[in-house]
């Protein structure tokens, strides 16, 4: 595939000063796919999509390249983990460590020290979201478009080299081996649309629930009527590229994980009741009253048992 030619070569100092005008972000970690393990200079995960094949741009068109087999990472049911974002592996700790002095902080003021690379963040509010899904598979290979669920979001991200993302209490993977990926659109601010996908092996640990989580559908836009948000599992949003989309928003209008889009901020505690419309009164999920009882208040009860169908899928 035809992509930016990645930064392996360049040295150090150059590098930096490349990233200032062509830096994207993704999360890094031992357990993902297109680790690029011998490249420490690695920008290959952080490669925008758009515009792309089904085949190229979904699992980051990196299905060839897994972690090592030992390599899972662990999602503490009902806790928290930290995930690493960065335009380049170099800028993480597997690589020469983080460039911010306090990776937990955003840079302030936001531009002038935003040298790791949020060059589609102009502004603040144009980081958008970004949000971590899970599918309930062992096998990469075997994971629709339709088996993620997303089950964290973090609105005022990438915004921060080490991210923290709240886990609600998911229920344990099938041999104890889930596939995970972490999501963000930003804004279209600062002129482009686009999307990013890095997947990664993942598990969930101290995990108590046995419910499954329930059916996803994609998010609609609710900006300015929450009644339409749809509620219970969510999609990750799928969006600019040539097949397989999901979202159909044109561009300069990018969808994001926020409450624009029915996305609430951390741990998606809603996700056991299949997702519908909040408007729908037709049918039933089998989940809905075990979940009723798991889920903290405010998610309404019932749902539309209607799984959305991806080209070739389910
Ligand atoms: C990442 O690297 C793999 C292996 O070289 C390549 O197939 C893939 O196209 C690259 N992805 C991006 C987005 O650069
Ligand atoms: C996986 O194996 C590699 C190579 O032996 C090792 O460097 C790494 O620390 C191991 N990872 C874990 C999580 O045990
Ligand atoms: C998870 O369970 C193990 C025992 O199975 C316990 O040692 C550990 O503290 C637990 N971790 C958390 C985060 O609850
Ligand atoms: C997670 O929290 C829920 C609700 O408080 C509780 O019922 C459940 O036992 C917790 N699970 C774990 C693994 O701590
Ligand atoms: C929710 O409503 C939107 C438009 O109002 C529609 O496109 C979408 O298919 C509906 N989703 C579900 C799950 O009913």
């Amino acid at each position: 595939m035809v992509l930016v030619k990645n930064l392996s070569t360049f040295l150090p100092l150059v590098l930096s000063q490349a990233l200032m005008s062509n830096a994207h972000l993704s999360v890094w970690m031992p357990s993902m796919y297109g680790l690029d393990p011998t490249n420490i200079n690695s920008d290959n995960a952080s490669q925008p999509l758009q515009g792309y094949t089904f085949e190229q741009w979904w699992w980051h068109g990196n299905l060839d390249n897994p972690p090592a087999d030992n390599e899972s990472f662990a999602l503490p049911a009902n806790g928290s983990v930290d995930v690493e974002i960065s335009s380049n592996k170099a800028f993480t700790t597997l690589g020469r460590g983080f460039k911010d002095a306090n990776p937990r902080m955003a840079p302030d003021p936001w531009l002038n020290q935003n040298g790791w690379g949020n060059m589609h963040a102009p502004s603040r509010a144009d980081v958008a979201g970004s949000a971590l899904a899970i599918a309930y598979k062992s096998d990469a290979e075997s994971v629709l478009p339709s088996d993620f669920v997303v089950f964290s979001v973090v609105h005022d991200s990438p915004a921060r080299q080490l991210e923290t993302f709240h886990v609600p209490d998911l229920p344990v993977c099938p041999n104890d081996r889930c596939m995970c990926s972490w999501f963000w659109i930003h804004k279209s601010i600062g002129g482009t649309d686009q999307m990013y996908m890095v997947p990664f092996v993942c598990h969930v640990t101290n995990a108590t629930n046995t419910t499954p989580l329930g059916k996803p559908v994609a998010p609609v836009n609710c900006e300015g009527d929450k009644s339409k948000c749809v509620q219970g599992a969510k999609s990750p949003m799928y969006w600019m590229n040539l097949e397989g989309n999901n979202m159909f928003e044109p561009g300069h209008y990018a969808p994001t994980y926020n409450t624009g889009y029915g996305y609430f901020e951390g741990a998606q505690t809603d996700i056991w009741i299949d997702g519908h419309n909040a408007t729908s009164t037709t049918g039933t999920s089998a989940n809905v009253a075990a979940a009723t009882k798991a889920v903290s208040k405010g998610v309404r009860h019932g749902g539309v048992h209607r799984r959305r169908g991806w080209f070739g899928g389910n």
